[in-house]
């Protein structure tokens, strides 16, 4: 099938490279002419494993071209909108400005019989209000949102746990049903669930199931500021409640919280738009969640003051990590970032290595020391703080050569993700989050 994809983010060019990879014929289109220069080149813009293997095949086989042509969307059968929704400047909701210039840009090209795919993350009651602008055209519109976690997000697109079609009632609606499971034919084959419904409901499908994933974290976070208190254990404590099917263990890492693009984000989003419908007091506790989160960073931040004899000034602090999380180099909220930057203000003399995000990282925080290297990182350091959990730091980095490097044996382990046993028995005074 043809097909245009509007959008050549971390959503947008893994969708395009994915679709082609099944078969399609497929253009990816965006205003960023660098990015579109990159991804012709069959050169992924931004680290995601496995996107340029699919990339370049893509471009070889002739299946897959960019451009920052929006006319060139101009006879494919389908066209899919994944440009980003970031959160406004001034407040808690969605800004749009992106969408709506997208569907701006693309509404001129459509013919009669397209299906318009939404997949951007949109306050509910957005696909409505669009579906007023395609309908004319003699298009229709579906709303298809993504849940591609950064990191797999090749393996998600190609292999999703479900697909939603918000459509429109009665026939054309149907027919867009249709048209999409013939797009994802090989997952649909295979019995992924398919869920045909509404506008809101698809909106809401994609707000909700990110409301839900924050607040798991966010509990288990909270957990950990009750452990804090009390001497218990929280990573103990999430594997004997993770046991329990109902509850399960995913998504009860307890550390220094959430970040990215996506959960932040979306969270905030949802308040704003549920305030606006009079429903505010429905999702308050995404407020508290969001608390949660925030104040986990200050938790990371504290140890490492307290551990260093209560100021971290002058005193160098290696921070492994970047990222808001591994197999990624987006920085965007990114709590290992932000704990940096804070240490940096309480005049610490931080040094953030990561081994992806670096790059990312000193474009928005140049005031930053960076180095791709962790082991000069951790060259001197009084103190480690680990905040993203990569397997370098994670599974590579021995305490044994760690302390053959720093001058402290101070190791703060916001993602609880090291051996503790093996970090103390080495001589390491180690902290972790929720941990005694
Ligand atoms: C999230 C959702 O998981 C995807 O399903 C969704 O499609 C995507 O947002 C989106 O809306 O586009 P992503 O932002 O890639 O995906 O990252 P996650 O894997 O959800 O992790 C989010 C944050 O939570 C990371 O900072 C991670 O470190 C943190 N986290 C995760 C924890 O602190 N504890 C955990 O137990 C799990």
């Amino acid at each position: 099938m043809r097909m245009s994809v509007i959008g050549c983010g971390y959503l947008g060019a893994v969708h395009a490279a994915a679709m082609a990879s099944i078969g399609h014929e497929v253009v990816g289109i965006d205003v960023d002419d660098r990015k579109i220069a990159s991804l012709q080149k069959g050169e992924a813009p931004f680290f995601e494993p496995g996107l340029q293997d699919i990339l370049a095949e893509a471009i070889a086989s002739g299946r897959l071209s960019f451009t920052t042509d929006i006319a060139q969307a101009h006879g494919a059968a389908v066209h899919f909108v994944g440009v980003g929704t970031p959160q406004q400047k001034d407040g808690y909701a969605a800004d749009l400005t992106y969408v709506n210039a997208a569907f701006d840009a693309l509404i001129p090209h459509l013919t009669p019989g397209d299906v318009v795919a939404g997949k951007s993350t949109v306050p509910v009651g957005t696909a409505s209000a669009l579906a007023e602008r395609v309908t004319p055209t003699g298009a229709t519109l579906v709303w298809n949102p993504e849940f591609l976690r950064e990191g797999f997000a090749v393996q998600d697109t190609v292999d999703p746990d479900r697909l939603v079609a918000g459509v429109p009632e009665g026939e054309e609606g149907e027919r867009a049903a249709e048209i999409l499971r013939e797009v994802y034919h090989p997952s649909v084959a295979k019995g992924t669930p398919f869920i045909v419904t509404d506008y809101a409901t698809a909106e809401l499908v994609k707000v909700a199931a990110n409301a839900f994933l924050a607040t798991k974290i966010s509990f288990i976070n909270a957990m950990a500021e009750i452990a804090e208190v009390t001497g218990a254990d929280v990573t103990q404590l999430a594997d004997a409640i993770g046991h329990d099917v109902r509850i399960g263990r995913r998504f009860l890492g307890a550390g220094i919280g959430f970040g990215g693009g996506c959960l932040p984000k979306d969270i905030r989003a949802f308040s704003a738009r549920a305030e606006e419908l009079g429903r505010g007091e429905s999702v308050a506790f995404l407020r508290e969640v969001d608390a949660i989160n925030l104040r986990r960073r200050e938790r990371a931040v504290q140890l490492v003051v307290d551990a260093l004899g209560g100021s971290v000034f002058q005193k160098r602090i290696a921070v492994l990590g970047a990222a808001f999380k591994p197999h990624s180099d987006d920085i965007r909220d990114s709590p290992a970032l932000d704990a940096a930057v804070r240490l940096h203000g309480l005049g610490a003399d931080v040094i953030v290595t990561d081994p992806e995000a670096v790059e990312n990282a000193r474009r928005v925080q140049p005031q930053l020391a960076y180095t791709t290297d962790r082991d000069e990182a951790l060259q001197g350091a009084d103190a480690v703080l680990v905040v993203t959990e990569w397997d370098e730091y994670r599974r590579e980095l021995s305490p044994e050569h760690a302390a053959a490097l720093a001058a402290g044996r101070i190791i703060v382990d916001g993602r609880n993700c090291l051996d503790a046993a093996a970090w103390r028995s080495a001589g390491w005074s180690y902290y972790g989050m929720g941990r005694p």
